[in-house]
């Protein structure tokens, strides 16, 4: 294993992995740690090149940046190497020369969350821990759980009551205790920890754990690898995108990304870093509300949305959420219901990809973005879709509209079809 140390991302302490496991002593909570490694020790040894030989298609063929001990760690589920598309439809709608999206919907849980989980599974595999909990509104509790059913490993998650049925069903299916809370999302994290800590379950809380987030930073190394073999160019250094369009509920996300793109660049294996375009709901947007005031201190909001996965009043993952957009020189951007509703038409109808409301916000923010002239039209622009469309399946009727109920005749047929379009 290649880390060096864990650093406080609030005072910059260093601890060595095996003296702290969550967060740095001196913030309670909210001192998320980001995991160093020995780039010189990975580059000695390893090149681009070397990894895009791998014939391992999943999250670790990254071995050498993840954080896991043994290979008989991993869960058996495969997780991550989900397609790059070239959105050419709807990259020339929007005049866009080059725009591509990232289909993490196609994860075996249906969603990125499946990338942390499936690290954090092993990890505490690796630290013998009896259970694994999470507060989730859905998707990181459904990947936590699926990950876990693989590896055989008991979990508890914790989440809203309002979560959509097709989240809890999976949830069910998967075997983990599931307990709905009767509050927001905010409040099941809270009641999470609170259980992590009383009972010594191990939390992969969102940002809490900081092996989260480095599941996480395989999309951006995976964008950056593909992006290079589609471009067929060279593979001594691999292709950053300009920009990276994603939505943003806790900030796990966008920091993980981050993450990937910075330890590609401190390894020297990009040469720039992409704009990140965080997205956010209109009716939940703490870290845009903080970016635009020019702070990285979080105020929470009382969250409303359709959007389930990003209704978070207090994203955990908050100030490097929006550090990483200000460092990068990207932009955090808000969107309407109505206009996430529009992506997940637009996504489905102009190039065949499904996603729930979640995972069309970022697409809801690219369309944003070219409208108010934030993007030049030859930018290389990579939209990450988060979370799968069968996850939520009434979002999905409302963004679609209902089917024609006929009489089992010809003439029907005809009156709903031919005649309709003429
Ligand atoms: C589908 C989907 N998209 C986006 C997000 C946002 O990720 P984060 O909360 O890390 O910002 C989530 C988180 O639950 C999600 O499930
Ligand atoms: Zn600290």
């Amino acid at each position: 294993m290649n880390i060096s140390h864990f650093q406080c991302s609030l005072c910059n302490a260093d601890y060595a992995p095996a003296q702290v496991r969550y967060v740095c002593p001196k913030h309670g909570d909210s001192g998320l740690l980001d995991v160093v490694y020995d780039y010189g020790k990975i580059n000695s040894h390893l090149s681009p090149n070397d990894v895009s030989d791998s014939r391992d298609f999943s999250i670790w063929r990254y071995w050498e940046l993840l954080p896991v001990e043994n290979r008989t760690s991993i869960p058996p589920l495969r997780v991550g190497w989900t397609p790059l598309y070239s959105a050419k439809h709807l990259g020339g709608s929007l005049r866009l020369a080059s725009l591509w999206l990232k289909d993490d919907g196609l994860n075996p849980t249906g969603s990125f969350k499946d990338r942390a989980s499936a690290v954090v599974v092993a990890k505490g595999k690796e630290l013998g821990v009896d259970v694994i909990t999470a507060a989730s509104s859905g998707n990181a509790g459904a990947a936590l759980a699926g990950l876990a059913a693989s590896s055989h490993v008991p979990v508890v998650v914790f989440a809203p009551h309002t979560a959509p049925e097709a989240k809890v069903a999976q949830l069910l299916i998967y075997g983990a205790r599931v307990l709905l809370v009767k509050g927001t999302y905010d409040q099941a994290f809270e009641l999470s920890l609170a259980a992590s800590k009383e009972f010594g379950w191990y939390s992969r809380n969102t940002g809490y754990n900081p092996f989260t987030a480095e599941g996480k930073k395989t999309a951006s190394l995976e964008i950056c690898e593909q992006l290079t073999s589609q471009l067929s160019a060279s593979h001594r250094t691999w292709s950053a995108p300009d920009r990276i369009f994603v939505a943003v509920g806790d900030g796990n996300i966008i920091t993980g990304l981050w993450k990937g793109l910075r330890d590609l660049q401190v390894l020297g294996w990009i040469e720039k870093m992409p704009k990140l375009m965080g997205v956010q709901a209109e009716g939940a947007a703490a870290c845009y509300n903080a970016w635009k005031a020019g702070t990285d201190v979080i105020t929470p909001v009382d969250a409303h949305t359709i959007s389930d996965s990003i209704r978070v009043g207090l994203p955990r993952d908050g100030t490097r959420a929006v550090r990483a957009v200000r460092e990068t020189h990207g932009a955090y951007i808000t969107v309407s219901d109505v206009e996430v509703l529009a992506a997940m038409r637009e996504l489905a109808r102009g190039e065949g990809v499904f996603a729930e409301p979640a995972g069309a916000t970022g697409y809801a923010g690219l369309v944003k973005a070219v409208r108010d002239n934030l993007v030049d039209g030859d930018e290389q622009i990579v939209v990450v879709v988060t979370g799968n469309g069968l996850k939520d399946v009434a979002s999905a009727m409302n963004a679609a509209g209902t089917a024609s109920l006929i009489e089992p005749t010809l003439e029907a047929v005809r009156r709903e079809t031919v005649d309709h379009v003429l």
